[in-house]
């Protein structure tokens, strides 16, 4: 075969297993077989670099950082939607549609969620995707054509077998799904910076950066709703049809959309959707209503600023009230201080909160939350619930601005404040709670998982001198843990089998368990395939580390910073001394074991992250999902599980635990 047919059947295979698995979600390769392709590609690219082509799948990612975006003006102004928060409103819309159409005229709708992004217009010329650009103001926006390139589920050619207009334009919704929301706030908060106060700025904020590869990171993704072209053969008869089409030419669009004849039909999907919007995995802040025919929509017209034939039936975001009772500052384990506030318990989008993080003390001044105060609470993405607001009318007259503190609440040590960070640092690695926190990482589930070895008992441990870092677990005695109050000779004994059971987790756990800053699962699972022993990876170069793929310049100083430190040396050294396994164990090669398994995640989990869960899940071969099917091999429950669970189970699907899942991750058999 020649090199440039080779090349073309790799593109269309990878395009079609980039649908499946980004737009359909429904993967029928795994990324082992999949990243064999993507390999072969980039080796025959990189021999043959004139057969590179704008579309080809490796080249989403291109493009130079830019200063600034040129401005491009809409063809079409792109117009926004006239928003209501009230039922009455609602119906009154129905009845102008009614009026303006004519009494006897038939219409019907289609009811569509409104998710929570921002709008993004897509240019196609001959099947090749051209250009991408924001909104704006509706008349011009920013050309941010290669940030949009890295979105994967945005085809950057239409697939060839459809028969498509020569030019068109395509419209919808760029978004975070919840969990890159997460991941990335999680993120912002260990550098100490202001998290983003929903997807919809995380996706603004994503779309302008200015480095395509930076983009590509966040995982974008799109749901599409409107498609335009001039070719008369592709001009439909109805909203629906154009849905089709879309669909039919690669875009995701969105699959909850329904036909509604009625207003009752309306008002049951608006508040099926207000119920479930928690299960989905992306966030919508209400549902838009649009008038299914196209004849019907140009007839009703628009005005300057929006069309008369549609309209958005805006979700309050489900929010509670409660009070401050006290606001106590947590010291992590990095040392990082964090300001949490202690809530008067309350029901929110069901479950019960009694705490919410307030980030830090700039947000705290920003949004001048003090002790005592009455306040909205809200679930920021997900899970994390987060104070949005204080009442103020409601604020008694006593109540004092919050101190913020200068030392540390645990050791004294006076709080630094990096230039241009927001949190607050105590500095002193031997300071309590400090240790605490780190004891209580290495042995949590995620690491090196000393069952019992819990966070009270780590604290009981901790204040009697029992422990003073993670080598003096291996050299607890049970006479000593016997003495404790609440613990018998059983739990004793159970206690030193635990930790004598964790000398042999794997490398990656150790790494992982370290606590070294910016190092989570998924970095230590590639230094531990890398180095293979924790002796190896202490005496590293930074070239050396920058070299393995998917450790970047902040981990590898962070790793040789770590290692430099006399006390971490000290500290493994002892770990060796008492017998734990510190090499990285026989591997078998590259084993696979979830390959061809899919895994849905639902609720949360205590050990690690859902993110820290899916790549685990990846690395070994598997897939994540995002909802359930009988197709599911498992189900992975945390706490407070949503509908998904309920399915899985009507449905007969194996459900598993985090403790289980961990298990069977270190079992390998599945
Ligand atoms: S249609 C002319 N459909 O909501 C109508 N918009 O408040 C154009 N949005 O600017 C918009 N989901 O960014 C439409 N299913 C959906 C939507 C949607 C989210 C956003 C869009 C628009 C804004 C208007």
């Amino acid at each position: 075969m020649s090199v440039e047919k080779e090349i073309l059947q790799l593109r269309k295979k990878i395009q079609r297993y980039d649908y499946e698995y980004y737009v359909q979600a429904r993967p029928s390769v795994s990324d082992y077989e999949y990243d064999i392709l993507m390999k072969r590609l980039e080796a025959l690219e990189q021999e043959y670099p004139d057969l590179i082509t704008a579309d080809s799948p490796t080249q989403r990612v291109s493009g130079r950082p830019s200063k600034e975006f040129p401005t491009v003006r809409h063809k079409h102004p792109m117009l926004s939607l006239t928003n209501t928060y009230n039922r009455q409103e609602f119906m009154e819309f129905d009845q102008r549609v009614r009026s303006a159409l004519g009494r006897e005229e038939v219409y019907e709708y289609i009811a569509e969620l409104k998710i929570d992004g921002l709008a993004v217009s897509l240019l196609y010329e001959n099947g090749l995707l051209v250009r991408g650009a924001t909104r704006g103001d509706g008349k011009q926006g920013d050309d941010i054509t290669n940030n949009i390139r890295t979105i994967r589920s945005i085809p950057l050619r239409i697939f060839k077998e459809n028969n498509f207009p020569a030019a068109f334009e395509v419209r919808g919704e760029a978004y975070l799904p919840k969990a890159s929301f997460e991941r990335i706030n999680e993120n912002r908060l260990s550098r100490g910076e202001a998290p983003f106060a929903n997807p919809r700025n995380a996706a603004a904020g994503s779309l302008k950066l200015q480095d395509p590869k930076l983009v590509a990171k966040r995982r974008l993704e799109m749901f599409c709703y409107y498609f335009y072209t001039e070719d008369d053969r592709f001009v439909k008869f109805s909203h629906q049809e154009n849905l089709l089409l879309l669909k039919e030419f690669g875009f995701a669009v969105n699959p909850h959309y329904e036909k509604c004849r009625t207003m009752f039909e309306v008002t049951a999907y608006v508040e099926k959707w207000e119920q479930k919007r928690h299960t989905l995995p992306y966030e919508i802040d209400g549902v838009v209503l649009k008038v299914n025919s196209i004849a019907q929509q140009q007839k009703l017209g628009s005005t300057a600023k929006s069309p008369r034939w549609a309209i958005a039936f805006k979700f309050h975001a489900e929010r509670a009230e409660s009070r401050i009772e006290k606001i106590i500052w947590q010291v992590g384990r990095s040392g990082i201080v964090t300001p949490v506030a202690e809530l008067r318990p309350v029901k929110l989008a069901g479950t019960t909160v009694a705490r919410a993080t307030l980030h830090n003390s700039d947000e705290i001044a920003r949004k001048d939350i003090r002790e005592g105060d009455f306040v909205y609470i809200e679930k920021g993405g997900d899970i994390i619930p987060k104070v949005v607001e204080v009442i103020k009318e409601k604020r008694a007259p006593q109540i004092r601005p919050l101190s913020i503190p200068k030392t540390c609440p645990s050791c004294g040590t006076p709080l630094v404040r990096a230039p241009g960070e927001a949190a607050l640092r105590c500095l002193n690695s031997r300071c309590p709670e400090q240790v605490k926190r780190r004891i209580e990482h290495f042995a949590g589930r995620g690491a090196m998982d000393i069952e019992g070895l819990g966070s009270a008992l780590v604290d009981l441990l901790v204040d009697q001198g029992l422990l003073k870092d993670i080598a003096d677990i291996y050299e607890l005695k049970k006479e000593d843990l016997e003495k404790l109050e609440r613990m018998g000779p059983k739990s004793a004994e159970n206690l030193i089998t635990a930790v004598r059971k964790s000398k042999k987790q794997s490398l990656t756990r150790l790494i992982f368990g370290l606590g070294i800053p910016f190092i989570g699962i998924t970095a230590a699972t590639d230094l531990a395939r890398n180095f293979k022993s924790l002796k190896a990876l202490m005496d590293a170069k930074t070239e050396t580390l920058l070299a393995i793929d998917g450790v970047g310049d902040k981990m590898a100083e962070s790793i040789v910073s770590f290692f430099q430190q006399p006390e971490n040396r000290a500290l493994i050294h002892r770990l060796i001394q008492a017998g734990v396994q510190t090499e990285q164990e026989e591997s078998t090669p590259k084993s696979l074991p979830l390959e061809g398994k899919s895994f849905v995640l639902t609720g949360t989990l205590s050990g690690l992250t859902r993110v820290q869960a899916s790549e685990l899940i990846i690395q070994k071969g598997g897939r994540v999902v995002s909802s359930v099917s009988k197709n599911t091999s498992f189900v992975l429950a945390g706490a407070n599980p949503g509908s998904k669970l309920q399915k899985a189970e009507k449905l007969g699907l194996k459900i598993i635990t985090e403790n289980e899942f961990l298990n069977l991750l270190q079992r390998g058999d599945f």
